[in-house]
């Protein structure tokens, strides 16, 4: 599709690390367009599905008892062919072959970063779904699949703090988010945890040492969230370090991993799913193109994708306070 030209036909694609409610926002773009007498194809395994031509329709029916399930039915990737030039040569084709003529994506920095380049370098327009666990985009308040990889990293803290209370022992537990601190900030007060280190801020090994002994000195047991994205090397450094200044301490580590990404996605997540999906297809039928949906404190609004990748969405530093207030 041109510019001011009528859209039928849309291409969907899921791209980057699946997140919970994914399935959730493929159904509603596919029936949000259905309701519009749309088409639409969906592309599988990501950015490659575009490069292969791989794809299948999708109508109503074809996305029917999905909006509990985790993963992504259309299957995702981070494709390696797609950030070459002919890649993109090859899926400009596929695209235009199936008279596809707006794309939705689904995912997070780099699934933005593809469609935005796909737009200057072959005209092809695009709303983005924001899916990602990590919560690092500018221009939503929340991303798919954020709240439930945090309850379910809280499940997993508060059966490893039962253990840690029993043992009398330091746990440091490692939560994904990449270079954000995000998922582990709002899992360190949701579970009570003594003290989280995260990218976005320097910490000292004194003032954890300090967290851990707690104010009267007294604490037995304690959890430390870990961002894997932190800048001390990660949940097993941190805990060698801290080996050295506590000798007595019988510590232990936990790196949560890929288990925050799986499972059927909470409330929040399948209605911001739901609505999102929709606000997509609405979007480039608006013929307001290359922007991210996402939500706002509670309204949905447009991002362009270059100011949702560059713009980094800030931690809300008062976490940081209630934390320390409430561990001591
Ligand atoms: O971006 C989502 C995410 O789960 C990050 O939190 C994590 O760093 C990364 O993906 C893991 O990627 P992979 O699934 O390729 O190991």
């Amino acid at each position: 599709m041109t510019d001011g030209g009528r859209l039928r036909h849309i291409g969907l694609l899921t791209s980057g690390g699946d997140s919970p409610g994914m399935n959730a926002a493929i159904r509603a773009v596919v029936r949000g367009a259905h309701v519009h007498g749309l088409q639409v194809t969906g592309f599988l395994g990501g950015y490659d599905g575009l490069v292969n031509g791989r794809s299948r329709a999708l109508g109503p029916r074809d996305v029917s008892n999905i909006i509990q399930r985790g993963g992504t039915m259309l299957r995702t990737a981070r494709s390696a062919a797609f950030m070459t030039a002919e890649g993109r040569d090859r899926a400009a084709s596929v695209i235009r072959g199936l008279g596809v003529d707006g794309l939705v994506v689904i995912g997070g920095n780099g699934t933005f970063t593809g469609a935005d380049v796909l737009y200057r370098e072959h005209g092809i327009p695009a709303a983005g779904v924001p899916g990602t666990i990590d919560n690092d985009l500018a221009g939503t308040d929340w991303s798919i699949g954020y709240d439930t990889a945090v309850n379910t990293a809280v499940e997993a803290i508060d059966r490893i703090r039962d253990t840690a209370s029993s043992h009398e022992r330091l746990f440091f537990v490692e939560v994904m988010g990449r270079d954000s601190g995000a998922i582990a900030l709002d899992c360190a007060v949701a579970a009570g945890a003594e003290f989280v280190l995260v990218p976005e801020r320097e910490e000292h090994i004194e003032q954890l040492v300090r967290a851990i002994l707690g104010a009267d000195g007294a604490k037995t047991s304690s959890i430390v969230v870990v961002a894997e994205g932190e800048t001390e090397g990660g949940a097993f450094v941190v805990a060698q370090r801290v080996k050295e200044r506590l000798p007595e301490k019988d510590i232990r580590v936990t790196v949560i991993g890929h288990v925050q990404r799986g499972g059927s996605p909470t409330v929040h997540d399948r209605v911001l799913a739901s609505r999102l999906g929709v606000a997509a297809v609405d979007a480039l039928l608006r013929g307001e193109y290359n922007n991210m949906v996402g939500m706002i404190n509670g309204r949905v609004t447009l991002t362009p994708f270059l100011e949702a990748i560059h713009g980094r969405r800030e931690l809300d530093r008062d976490l940081f306070r209630v934390l320390n207030i409430l561990a001591t």
